[in-house]
């Protein structure tokens, strides 16, 4: 039985063949409308989430399967002081498979190893949001037609962002990746990260100025300061809207550009760049449900 945890844990090979099938989803969706009869999901979110949880939901549904779970910690057991490993031997035998979101990293890993279902990480703190990750990837290879051979900019809050990690972490696999990471110095990149890439050689530079990077990008993926990470609200609202993408900025950058964003977004990209063909954030979302929808026939080896 397989789990997914952290982008990695999938081989560029296992992504190719996740990939594939997204698409055949994609242009065949009734080949896959009922291939989870009878199969139930338990979406276990601890944290907040409108997009991941509800694309999980709509992955399952689309597939035939039900949904269980609850969207609220203080809903859940997990209020009267239950452990995570206790819940999910519990909803091992309520459902097939599981998408856990939880504010501390490490919790859908601690979970997993209790589970006898396959246990999604759905994002956990401040680490990894695989399935985000995987959602980028579609986009970029759907968009794009490659995986490789990009200058890609990240710009926010890269310290708490765990969509910048999990991004990061699996486009290093690919050949002639190179990074810009755009942050004030409060909220750059973990050093964990910095030294990864040093050891791999991967070409990065990290800058404050949004602007100056701007015509070297391939694709910029913007992200949200992550309020709730924060230590006091004051270094949040200092840092808030540090980098507002607008049509001026959108000036100077390729034509062929794309800009990425796992959303909800905030201040960091302006509306009025939504009309750009350039903005993919709203593509995003819905190649979101055709990678989960592959993942969760991948993982009840139904595929
Ligand atoms: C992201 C998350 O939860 O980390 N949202 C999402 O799942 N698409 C990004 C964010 O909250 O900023």
């Amino acid at each position: 039985m397989r789990h997914l945890m952290n982008p990695l844990d999938f081989t560029t090979e296992e992504l190719d063949k996740l990939f594939d099938l997204a698409d055949d989803i994609q242009a065949h969706p009734d080949k896959y409308a009922h291939k989870c009869e009878g199969k139930k999901l338990a979406t276990c979110f601890y944290e907040p989430s409108t997009r991941t949880r509800l694309s999980f939901e709509s992955a399952m549904l689309n597939l035939g399967g039900h949904v269980i779970g609850f969207s609220d910690a203080n809903s859940s057991s997990a209020a009267k002081g239950e452990s995570v490993s206790d819940t999910i031997r519990i909803i091992s035998c309520y459902a097939d498979i599981c998408a856990m979101r939880h504010p501390k990293e490490g919790a859908p890993m601690v979970a997993a190893t209790k589970s006898s279902i396959p246990v999604i990480n759905a994002g956990d703190g401040g680490h990894q949001h695989p399935t985000q990750t995987l959602t980028d990837l579609l986009t970029i290879r759907s968009l794009k037609g490659r995986l490789n051979n990009f200058t890609v900019g990240l710009c926010g809050d890269l310290k708490f962002g765990r969509t910048a990690h999990s991004l990061v972490n699996a486009l290093v696999r690919y050949d002639h990746i190179s990074f810009i990471f755009i942050s004030p110095e409060e909220l750059k990149i973990p050093s964990y990260l910095r030294d990864k890439l040093k050891e791999l050689n991967i070409p990065f530079k990290e800058v404050i100025r949004l602007e100056d990077s701007l015509p070297e990008l391939d694709l910029l993926y913007m992200t949200r300061v992550q309020r709730e990470r924060f230590f006091n609200e004051e270094d949040y609202v200092r840092l808030k809207d540090f980098y507002i993408l607008n049509k001026e900025k959108m000036k100077l950058a390729p034509e062929d550009m794309l800009v990425l964003h796992p959303l909800p977004r905030v201040n960091e990209i302006s509306v009025e760049v939504d009309e750009d063909p350039r903005a993919v954030y709203f593509k995003q979302v819905q190649y979101g449900v055709y990678v989960r929808m592959a993942l969760i026939l991948t993982l009840l080896e139904l595929a």
